[in-house]
C-alpha cells in the first residue's frame, strides 16, 4: 500500500478534529470553484490549471492550488499530464446539469452567508440572529433592497429545490388536487416539477413582488398556462384558494409566532379539507447523521427561524387552523409534513 495513504479508520482521532474545522476552506474553495464555473469550463474536456484560470479570468498559479486540494476531497480529478476533469461531484457544479447545484453552493460562501457564519459565536452567546446583527435587517428586507445578493438567493434557491421538487412530485400523490399553490415559491421550481408530473393541475405562485418578477422558471418548465402568479406579503395575506398549497422552506425561516402568523394566513384562505405541505429538514430526536442539525446552525446565524422537530410542527400547525396528518419521507434530505385544514 502507498504510505501516503491511509484508511477512514487509520486516521487519528486529532487530524480528524482538525480535518473537520478546517472544513470551512473546502466550503470556500468549493465556492470559489461554482463561481468561476470551472466543471462548465472542463464541461469539454480536461484542461491544465493556466487553462482554467484563463478561461475564468483567474490567477493560474492559485487555480491550481484551489484545484489540487478539491481534488484531494474529491471533487476534481487530475491526469498525468496534469490536466484536471470533472468527477461524478463535480458535474453537479455545471450550471447545465439538470439536477445543478451550482447555484447553492454559490450562494453558501456569498458574503452574505459567510460574515454572519463567521460570527456564529455571537449568535450562539446571545440568541440573536446573525445576519441581523450584521446588516441591521432581516434577511428578506435585506433581498428586497439588494438586488444582486437576491439573484444569487434566488439562483439557489432553484438549484436545491431542482432535485427536492422531483422528489417532492414523486413521493407525494397529488391526483386528486385541482389546484396547487405554493406560499412563498420562489421562482416556482418546486411547483414546476410538481405541475409537470400532474397535467391535470393548475398551479399559483405566490411570493414577494421582486421575487416573481423574475419567475422564468414556470415558462422554462412548460407549466407556465397553467401557472398563475401571485404577488404579495404572506403576514398580510395570502390570498390564494388551493386545494394543496406547498411550503418548501418557508416555516423554518421564521420564528414560532411569526409562522404561526404565516400559517394563519393560509389557514384563512383555505376550504375546509385542503392540505398544507410543510417541506422541511425535520429534525430527528435522535442524534444520527444528517444534515438537518447543519441546517438548524445556518437559520441560527441566518434568520429568526429553526429547524424543527416532528413534533413541533405539529404544534405550530395546530395552533394555526391545521390538523397535523403525518410525516411523509421524500428521496432527498428533505421530508414532507402534511395537514388537513379543520
Ligand atoms: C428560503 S426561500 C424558499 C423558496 C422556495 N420555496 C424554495 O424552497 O425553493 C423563502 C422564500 O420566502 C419568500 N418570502 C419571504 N418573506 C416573504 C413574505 N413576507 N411574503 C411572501 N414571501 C416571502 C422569499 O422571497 C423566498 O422566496
Amino acid at each position: 500500500m502507498n504510505p501516503a495513504q491511509t484508511t477512514r479508520e487509520e486516521i487519528p482521532p486529532q487530524a480528524v478534529i482538525i480535518q473537520m474545522a478546517f472544513g470551512y476552506v473546502l466550503s470556500q474553495a468549493l465556492s470559489v470553484a461554482a463561481r468561476l464555473r470551472v466543471a462548465d469550463i472542463l464541461a469539454d474536456g480536461a484542461k491544465t490549471a493556466d487553462e482554467i484560470a484563463s478561461d475564468a479570468g483567474a490567477h493560474g498559479p492559485s487555480v491550481f492550488r484551489m484545484m489540487r486540494a478539491l481534488a484531494k476531497a474529491g471533487i476534481f480529478v487530475r491526469d498525468e499530464g496534469g490536466r484536471w476533469s470533472n468527477t461524478v461531484l463535480s458535474e453537479y457544479l455545471r450550471s447545465d446539469h439538470p439536477d445543478s447545484m451550482r447555484g447553492m453552493v454559490h450562494m453558501i460562501c456569498d458574503r452574505e452567508h459567510w460574515i454572519p457564519q463567521g460570527d456564529l459565536e455571537h449568535s450562539v452567546r446571545t440568541g440573536e440572529c446573525g445576519f441581523q446583527h450584521t446588516f441591521g435587517k432581516p434577511i428578506f428586507d435585506y433581498f428586497g433592497e439588494h438586488p444582486e445578493a437576491a439573484a444569487i438567493f434566488d439562483e439557489a434557491m432553484t438549484s436545491l429545490s431542482t432535485t427536492v421538487g422531483k422528489a417532492v412530485a414523486e413521493a407525494y400523490d397529488f391526483s386528486g388536487a385541482a389546484t396547487v399553490a405554493d406560499v412563498g415559491g420562489g421562482h416556482g421550481i418546486l411547483l414546476s416539477s410538481v405541475l409537470k408530473a400532474n397535467p391535470e393541475a393548475n398551479g399559483i405562485l405566490f411570493d414577494q413582488p421582486h421575487v416573481v418578477a423574475g419567475a422564468s422558471v414556470p415558462k422554462r418548465e412548460g407549466v407556465a398556462e397553467r401557472t398563475r402568479i401571485v404577488e404579495g406579503d404572506f403576514f398580510t395575506e395570502v390570498p390564494v384558494e388551493a386545494d394543496v398549497y406547498l411550503m418548501k422552506h418557508i416555516i423554518h425561516d421564521w420564528n414560532d409566532e411569526e409562522s404561526v402568523s404565516i400559517l394563519s394566513n393560509v389557514a384563512a384562505s383555505a376550504k375546509p379539507g385542503s392540505k398544507v405541505l410543510l417541506v422541511e429538514s425535520i429534525v430527528e430526536d435522535e442524534d444520527v447523521p444528517s444534515l438537518s442539525g447543519i441546517m438548524d446552525l445556518n437559520m441560527l446565524a441566518m434568520t429568526s427561524g429553526r429547524e424543527r422537530t416532528a413534533g413541533e410542527y405539529a404544534d405550530l400547525l395546530q395552533r394555526s387552523g391545521w390538523e397535523f396528518r403525518r410525516v411523509i419521507p421524500t428521496h432527498s434530505p428533505m421530508q414532507i409534513v402534511e395537514a388537513v385544514r379543520r
